[in-house]
């Protein structure tokens, strides 16, 4: 038996995990209330994500209606190209057994069966190895997870980490193709929760994909992206990565207020010397940022992936490009589109950024002079 199927994602037509505009109203003595608003979330497959945010943000209900535990009040989630939001409730419990492995805060565990017991109780549920293999596998997801020497014991006789590493095995044991934990690390000591996050990256290497909640933004930053929940909404990565010392709440007004832009590969964005009145995040591709040198001759000043940025540096000086900037040749490219006068009143709300930015605009129009060879 192979012991881990290799996750296809050739044929896929949505992302291993896709939520589309997706809210949730809880429905209160005061009304409804707006758990998750408008909520935009892919997530390929084979990716590690983190998914931090505020006490009350909304984190564990996006959990749930990627699990189904709760539906979306609309919206659509699908997971493993199955539409979630659609599930009745007789098959979400069987679907959810074969395609998710959940882990939660406090294990989970049952307590009057033994561990190696625990992680056969999936198995058994949605009968995906035949019986006889059953306990051979949760033995081999125990030593997987280092605790074979414990298979006998009842769970209550393991400390939290040891019980927390059953409950991932447990969480593997039909072999899905996702992992949701939701603060999986909450009630361990650092160092516990460190081996729990290796764990969860072997399991990545070996093409799971992941998602967790936690409050430890050192622990987050360990996976490959991490969405940032801010009183039901997404903050963009890309605004969170280009200007990381807004705050949270500054972010989120950045997210809404920006226009998504594309542009196909090669094409000019701006020119220099033309009238400035935009910033850029570059969210999707690569752009190049071209300079004009004495000789007429261009050349690529610098690429910028994603997260990075550009029309900083006549928001700071003068405001006339001081560079062209292009889609490069082969990607084709979105970027996060801020007017001056936004952005202005972004920067007046947070000195901090504002200083970081001015920073940068001085480093690259010196970088800029300088590949210039001197000129102007
Ligand atoms: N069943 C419910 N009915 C009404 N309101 C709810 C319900 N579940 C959650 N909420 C509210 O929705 C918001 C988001 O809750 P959620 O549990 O998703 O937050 P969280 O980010 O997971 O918080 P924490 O970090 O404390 O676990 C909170 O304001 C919460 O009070
Ligand atoms: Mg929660």
């Amino acid at each position: 038996m192979a012991f881990f199927q290799k996750t296809n994602d050739t044929a896929a037509d949505h992302p291993m995990i896709d939520l589309r505009d997706v809210n949730k109203y809880y429905k209160t003595a005061v009304g409804d209330f707006h758990a998750l608003n408008s909520v935009d979330l892919q997530i390929g497959a084979g990716e590690f994500v983190s998914i931090i945010g505020k006490s009350g943000s909304g984190k564990t209900t996006l959990l749930n209606m990627i699990t189904g535990i709760d539906i979306p009040s609309n919206g659509e989630v699908w997971v493993n190209n199955t539409a979630v939001h659609k599930l009745s409730e007789n098959k979400m419990a069987r679907w959810r057994g074969k395609n998710l492995g959940v882990v939660f805060q406090f294990f989970q565990l049952l307590p009057m069966i033994s561990v190696v017991e625990n992680i056969m109780l999936p198995m058994d549920f949605c009968r995906t190895y035949p019986m006889r293999e059953r306990h051979e596998r949760a033995m081999q997801l125990l030593e997987l997870v280092e605790l074979a020497d414990h298979a006998h014991k009842l769970p209550t006789a393991l400390s939290g980490g040891q019980q927390q590493r059953v409950a991932i095995a447990r969480a593997l044991a039909n072999d899905p193709p996702v992992i949701i934990a939701d603060e999986p690390t909450g009630n361990l000591d650092s160092k516990t929760a460190e081996s729990v996050f290796t764990l969860f990256n072997d399991l990545v290497a070996k093409g799971k994909t992941i998602i967790i909640v936690t409050h430890d933004s050192a622990l987050a930053k360990r996976a490959h992206r991490t969405a940032l929940i801010a009183d039901g909404e997404i903050v963009n990565e890309y605004v969170a990565k280009a200007m990381p010392t807004l705050s949270q709440d500054q972010m989120l007004w950045a997210t809404r207020n920006a226009n998504l832009q594309h542009y196909e590969a090669g094409a000019l964005i701006f020119s220099e010397g033309s009238n400035a009145d935009t910033f850029h995040i570059v969210s999707k591709g690569t752009v190049d940022v071209v300079l004009p040198r004495p000789d007429q001759s261009d050349v690529i000043a610098l690429q910028l992936g994603p997260g990075k940025f550009f029309g900083e540096i006549a928001f700071f000086h003068g405001r006339k490009r001081r560079a062209s900037v292009r889609a490069s040749e082969n990607t084709s490219v979105e970027t996060l589109v801020l007017g001056y006068d936004q952005l202005n009143e972004l920067l007046n709300q947070s000195e901090a950024t504002r200083e970081a930015l001015h920073q940068m605009a001085d480093k690259h129009e010196d970088e800029n002079q300088a590949r210039r060879g001197g000129s102007q």
